[in-house]
């Protein structure tokens, strides 16, 4: 499963990118504006700095919501860097922006997706990622990971090659469900990554191995 970070944040980017397991970055205009990233110029300059920290895909939202409207963003968005995955949300203009991207070779991400029909056309349509918000599910009593399992069996029965990044994730719990259910990626904050490497058996056995080899040497 790919590891993705879903911040416009450069430290944490950079501090998720130095751990090694880092396979990509996702965003959106709300995380954008919660690093105080306004601006066509700004946004793009910081799209830009985050593909100079990662190796892997860079998810950049279109503002627009006419077709029209995308396709010109999108196509912008695109010409920054190969990184870049136009992201797109899953309404009908959106759809038909995602055909076109899809057949000129430009990736897409499929955002703001709830159900497994939503998730059905833009796997039709030629999304690269389609993002189901599994958080967003949990918090209104769905479970987020059982719309995860739905999009798994139905992409498997048709072979249809786009990767499902689970989105919204909020904690360890949700990346190792992600992980069970067979999700492509996942794309979650930094502090759901490091959590995963926390066990109070880990942290006691280290400091009874410490504490012996001091007591041995000295
Ligand atoms: O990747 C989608 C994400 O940014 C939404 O997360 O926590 O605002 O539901 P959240």
């Amino acid at each position: 499963m790919k590891f993705f970070i879903d911040t416009a944040n450069l430290a944490q980017i950079k501090e998720a990118q130095d751990l090694g397991v880092l396979d990509g970055v996702t965003t959106n205009p709300s995380l954008m504006a919660k690093e105080g990233i306004t601006g066509k110029d700004n946004v793009l300059r910081h799209y830009k700095a985050i593909c100079d920290i990662v190796d892997g895909d860079v998810s950049a939202e279109v503002i627009a919501t006419d077709y029209d409207g995308m396709i010109r963003e999108g196509e912008e968005l695109a010409e920054l860097d190969d990184k870049i995955v136009v992201k797109i949300p899953m309404i009908k203009d959106g759809i038909k922006a995602l055909k076109y991207f899809s057949e000129r070779g430009i990736k897409t991400n499929c955002t703001l997706v709830f159900s497994a029909g939503q998730a059905l056309l833009a796997a039709k349509a030629g999304a690269t990622y389609v993002s189901p918000f599994i958080g967003r599910l949990d918090d209104i009593s769905f479970d987020g990971i059982e719309l995860i399992e739905q999009i798994r069996l139905i992409y498997d029965n048709y072979e249809f090659d786009t990767q499902i990044l689970a989105a919204s994730v909020r904690h360890p719990m949700h990346i190792i469900k992600c992980a069970e259910a067979a999700a492509d990626v996942m794309t979650g904050p930094l502090s759901a990554m490091l959590a995963l490497l926390k066990h109070p058996l880990t942290d006691s056995g280290l400091s009874q191995f410490l504490a012996d080899h001091a007591k041995a040497n000295s």
